[in-house]
Formats: C-alpha cells, sequence, structure tokens
C-alpha cells in the first residue's frame, strides 16, 4: 500500500500516474481539504498541518508516503523525515533539471504557489540545474481553486491561466514547469495560453520514485488495486470531485482530524 498525500485533490495527478504503472497497488489518498489551499500560508503553518498529516498517515502503515504537494514538499518535507526517520518519503521537487534540459532559450517559467516559490527546495535545484538559466517564478493566485471547484475549462480558468502565464512568455520562456500537483488538471489550458511551449509535468516521474521505494521497502505491489480517498475535509465533496475529474473510483471517509484555524 503507498500513501498519497496534498492540501486537496492536485495529488490525484500523481495517483493516476501511479495507477497506470501499477494497477494492482492499493493506494491510499489523503486530501487535506480542512486547509486547502497551503499556498498562501506561512512556511511555519504549512509545516504544522503538514506534519499533523504524516502522523495520521504513518497510522495508516503504507510506505513509501508521497507527498503529493510541492508546497507540503517545500515547507515540511524535511521535518517530516526528522519526526519518522523509519518511514520512507518521496517529495515534490520542481522539475527544474529537465526544464534545463529542454529550453533552447534559456528561460524557463515555473509555475508554483507563492509558498513553493518562496521555499528552498526551488532555490537548491535551481542552483544545482539550471545556474546557466533564467528561472522565472509565477505565483499562480486562483488556479488550486479553480481546480478544486471542478472548473479546468471555463471563461475564468482561461483567463486567470493566461494571465499568470504572460509574464513568462513575456520573459522569453521556452519550457513552464508544473510546480503545483493541481496544475496538471488544467494542462490544457495551459497549452491554450502558452503555444508551442514545451510543459514539463513532473507526476510520471514521481510515480517511478514512489514504486521504486516502495520495491526498496519490500512492500507488496500486487494487491487488489483497491483506492481508498481520505479527506479532512466534506466527503461528499471529494466523491463529487473523484466524479468530475475522472479518478479512479474507491472509497471515500472522512478523517475526522481536527481543523487548524
Ligand atoms: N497541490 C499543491 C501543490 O503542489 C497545492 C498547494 C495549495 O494548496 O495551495 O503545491
Amino acid at each position: 500500500m503507498i500513501a498519497i498525500y496534498d492540501s486537496g485533490i492536485g495529488g490525484a495527478s500523481v495517483l493516476l500516474a501511479l495507477r497506470s504503472l501499477a494497477p494492482d497497488v492499493d493506494i491510499i489518498y489523503l486530501a487535506d481539504q480542512a486547509h486547502v489551499p497551503y499556498g498562501d500560508r506561512t512556511q511555519a503553518d504549512i509545516r504544522a498541518i503538514a506534519l499533523d498529516c504524516a502522523t495520521w498517515l504513518v497510522a495508516q502503515g503504507a510506505v513509501p508516503i508521497v507527498v503529493a504537494c510541492n508546497t507540503a514538499s517545500a515547507a515540511a518535507l524535511g521535518a517530516m523525515r526528522e519526526r519518522y526517520p523509519d518511514t520512507p518519503f518521496v517529495g515534490m521537487v520542481p522539475a527544474v533539471k529537465p526544464a534545463a534540459q529542454q529550453s533552447v532559450s534559456g528561460v524557463i517559467g515555473v509555475m508554483a504557489t507563492a509558498a513553493t516559490l518562496q521555499g528552498q527546495l526551488l532555490a537548491d535545484v535551481t542552483l544545482a540545474h539550471a545556474q546557466h538559466h533564467t528561472v522565472v517564478g509565477q505565483a499562480c493566485h486562483g488556479l488550486v481553486e479553480f481546480v478544486e471547484a471542478g472548473d479546468v475549462d471555463s471563461p475564468a480558468l482561461h483567463q486567470c491561466v493566461a494571465a499568470h502565464v504572460a509574464p513568462m512568455l513575456a520573459a522569453g520562456a521556452d519550457v513552464l514547469v508544473l510546480g503545483c500537483t493541481h496544475y496538471p488538471f488544467i494542462r490544457a489550458a495551459i497549452a491554450k495560453a502558452a503555444p508551442g511551449v514545451t510543459i514539463i509535468d513532473p507526476a510520471p516521474a514521481v510515480a517511478q520514485q514512489a514504486l521504486r521505494a516502495a520495491r526498496s521497502q519490500g512492500a507488496l505491489l500486487v494487491e487488489h488495486g483497491r483506492t481508498d480517498y481520505y479527506t479532512t475535509g466534506d466527503a461528499a465533496h471529494l466523491r463529487w470531485q473523484i466524479d468530475v475529474l475522472g479518478l479512479p473510483p474507491g472509497t471515500v471517509r472522512a478523517t475526522g482530524l481536527e481543523a487548524h484555524v
């Protein structure tokens, strides 16, 4: 059993990639929808709520725990590993490395939340892999909320996407990194706003990494292909999102975890 965790439904982009690689693996998915969106919270706040989620996930016994949230990875991955040193965690890192390999113009756009752009992970990966590139970050306010509302194609969504993409195109970006796991669900809108630009979705690579981590733990990957969804928010809303976004069917329950303010 592999665990996937996000602030909301965005981590399901990793769930879809994992399911297509490993149809039989059992997956437990946690959406912390009592606190979504994480992106405009402080690093300390995100760390505290993400650690609560990690505690709940560790108790479920799934390995590895995939932190399928760039924002939580940036703020809390180190703290999670420190608190649970025996649990393997797989986190999200903005895909600046493949972007640098593919960019011809030398300008890479990173679409992410404000908190991810402020985090140390992006600075580290830029220093390691894109020192000679220009990395233009765009805090894409509002996009997580559109996806949470199941809106991946309205005129308002297209307008919001176009407004966020424009500054990166103006700076000369020829590659855009999806630095938030919600954004693969609006990939078509992003591609429409950025014709001819390469879009990088790290979900398939993260799914591969999760499988490798599971295998190295000796975890059973030939299971029953169950998907058990949990939310810290409203289970009926999550059930509706699963339907609207075409996610694998499964059980849907509320965790009963108490919300922070
Ligand atoms: N899917 C989360 C991420 O990858 C969204 C963060 C949020 O809740 O703002 O960053």
